[in-house]
């Protein structure tokens, strides 16, 4: 995906049930934690908000602008906590090193291919100090093979509205889910603003991750089938995974 302009209307369709769940691991590794893909900051500023230094990572200009007009409206101990660069997950580099590299929105279904998974996960565990945590989580689409769609609404205001309409189908053969996405705005039922973007993401499954992990030099700790820390049942709509960087 492209995050490109219509990244003003992320925030409309959030969803923060994820925020406690990637709090809580930052307080308790304390130091510095970066975020990969931190987008509009939608979790890093509560990470900050709590005391936490965050660093964040994102390759749209357009969420980190999202993100920076946020973080201004923030106190200046927050505002000191956050930093944002922009850079891709796959090519990232810090002098520094990280207690703790989390990756919300299943966004490590961005990395389609195997080599990137392989050079993001490559450099993550060269950014974490020995023995930090990587947490991400990933989406469980049962019917992932089907083309399905859904449509969403919000309200601006009482003239405006913005409708999302997300059409997404798999390639039987690479096993790529193809997402097509429409953002609309409509003022007084009048068509104002239409964004489209266009992308892949590829979907795991829980052996894909735990394989990945173990090739790229990390231990798993902990799996669980919701934010809450229930145990996968088979059947979750998505999985977290925390994993421990091994010493070579
Ligand atoms: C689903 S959004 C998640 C944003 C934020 N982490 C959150 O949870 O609200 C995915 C984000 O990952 C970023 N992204 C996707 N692929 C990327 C890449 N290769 N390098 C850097 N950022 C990437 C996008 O620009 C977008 O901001």
């Amino acid at each position: 995906m492209n995050y490109g302009p219509a990244s003003k209307f992320y925030d409309l369709f959030k969803s923060d049930e994820d925020v406690d769940f990637y709090r809580r691991l930052a307080v308790r590794c304390g130091g510095r934690v970066l975020e990969l893909g931190v987008g509009t900051a939608r979790v890093a500023l509560e990470l900050a908000r709590a005391g936490v230094e965050v660093w964040g990572v994102d390759a749209s200009q357009y969420m980190l602008n999202v993100a920076n007009t946020k973080l201004r409206k923030e106190n200046a101990s927050v505002r000191k906590r956050i930093k944002f660069q922009l850079g891709d997950i796959r090519d990232f580099h810090f002098n520094e090193e990280f207690s703790l590299i989390y990756i919300p929105s299943s966004t490590l279904e961005h990395c389609v291919s195997e080599e990137d998974q392989s050079r993001c996960l490559t450099c993550v565990y060269e950014a974490l100090q020995d023995g930090g945590l990587l947490a991400f989580d990933i989406s469980q689409r049962k019917d992932a093979s089907k083309s399905t769609w859904w449509i969403d609404r919000r309200e601006l205001n009482q003239q405006e509205e913005v409708v999302r309409i997300i059409f997404s189908r798999m390639n039987q053969q690479t096993g790529v889910v193809s997402v097509d996405l429409f953002f609309e705005r409509y003022h007084d039922g009048l068509l104002s603003e239409r964004f489209h973007e266009l992308g892949e993401v590829r979907i795991f499954d829980r052996g894909d991750v735990e394989t990945l992990l173990k090739n790229r030099g990390f231990k798993v700790v902990e799996v669980y089938g919701d934010f809450n820390h229930s145990p996968p049942t088979g059947s979750d709509s998505r999985l977290i995974f925390i994993a421990e960087k091994k010493l070579e």
